[in-house]
């Protein structure tokens, strides 16, 4: 399994060249999302009426989703400056405190990857977070004291695929944390066509319908598929993506009418086929089809979760019958029900 998927949702070098141009600047050009968006328009009018800077806020949720767009869309409508890092890349708790030094009131400092901070360098955050200061240690032994250093009022803005690995005393120093959604396909089918629009493919309504059903709701994907089956139809029909067109270039690129590829049916296959349908535990299934279990939880499941393809049950996964259905198997497992 270790062919790269045609619909990982994390990011990839594929998507550098399109990414940047695609992404959404504007609150109003942001679809989908409309209570993530409510309530940030909100707290950013009011810090803005207050001209205080706004809340910390975490953004949690599958890779592709928008997290770092939504966070640079923040910096543009508060007109202040984002300098961005992430969690891996700040190893010592000097860098943590040189980079918040070096922020301007007002400012949005974006982590990325929050989850993975090492321990010291999130505790240079507690204080910085809660008082705008930080703390530094003088000299060595018996003769070694702390003093506070004034920060800026700067806001944090972490994103997170995990927000379940994220520490309780980080979590907690966040005035609003906000879950994001897959989208639905109508959204999709916006952005894909405002995409398409910017990207001057010619689309009609159905051609982004479908590329939107396949899409996983996710955005990234969305506009990933949409430049695959550009390319397609420049080299075998006349250019224009229409529902065929995208039908059989995604066909082609074996991602099947649900957006589900080889990885998922396999998951999906292996359940019904060696479990009897489930249930089956995260790490003998992810053994099975030779996965990691991270990347099962995190990048795989969510979406069979989300489309009752898959149950997570405190025994373990279990194929629904919907997931039968769409193999196209005869339904023999028994569904489990939720409160057991
Ligand atoms: N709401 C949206 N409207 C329009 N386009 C979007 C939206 N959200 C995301 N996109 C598009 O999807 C791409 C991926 O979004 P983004 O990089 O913000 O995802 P992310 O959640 O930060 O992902 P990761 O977890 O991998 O960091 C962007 O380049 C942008 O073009
Ligand atoms: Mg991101």
């Amino acid at each position: 399994m270790d062919k790269r998927r045609m619909i990982e949702t994390n990011y990839t070098e594929e998507d550098r060249g399109i990414e940047g141009s695609l992404r959404p600047r504007l609150m109003a050009d942001y679809v989908g999302q409309a209570k993530i968006k409510d309530r940030l328009g909100i707290s950013i009018a009011a810090a803005k009426a207050r001209k205080e800077p706004l809340d910390h806020i975490l953004f949690y949720g599958p890779p592709g989703l928008g997290k770092t767009t939504l966070s640079g869309i923040i910096a543009n409508e508060m007109g202040v400056n984002i300098k961005i890092t992430s969690g891996p890349a700040i190893e010592k708790p000097g860098e943590m405190a040189a980079i918040l030094n070096g922020l301007k009131e007002g400012d949005i400092l974006f982590v990325d990857e929050i989850h993975r901070l090492n321990k010291q360098v999130e505790e240079v955050l507690y204080p910085a977070m809660e008082d705008y200061a930080i703390d530094i240690l003088i000299g060595k032994g018996a003769a070694a004291k702390s003093i506070r250093l004034d920060l800026p009022r700067f806001t944090l803005v972490g994103a997170t695929t995990r927000a379940g690995l994220l520490s309780a005393p980080l979590r907690d120093r966040f005035g609003e944390i906000h879950r994001l959604e897959f989208y639905t396909q109508e959204e999709l089918k916006q952005i894909i066509l405002r995409s398409a629009d910017k990207l001057k493919v010619e689309t009609d309504p159905e051609g982004a319908m479908e590329m939107a059903r396949r899409s996983r709701g996710t955005p990234r994907l969305a506009n990933r598929i949409l430049k695959r089956v550009r390319d397609f139809a420049q080299v075998r029909y006349d250019g224009i993506i229409t529902k065929e067109v995208a039908d059989t270039a995604l066909n082609l690129m074996d991602v099947d009418r649900m957006g589900l590829d080889r990885v998922d049916r396999g998951l999906l296959l292996t359940l019904i086929r060696n479990f009897d349908g489930g249930p089956a535990g995260l790490e003998t299934l992810a053994a099975s089809i030779g996965e990691d279990p991270g990347t099962l939880e995190d990048l795989v499941e969510p979406y069979l979760l989300q489309n009752g393809l898959l149950q997570r049950t405190p025994r373990g996964r279990v194929a629904t019958r919907a997931a039968y259905a769409h193999l196209g198997l005869a339904y023999a497992g028994a569904e489990v029900s939720e409160e057991l």
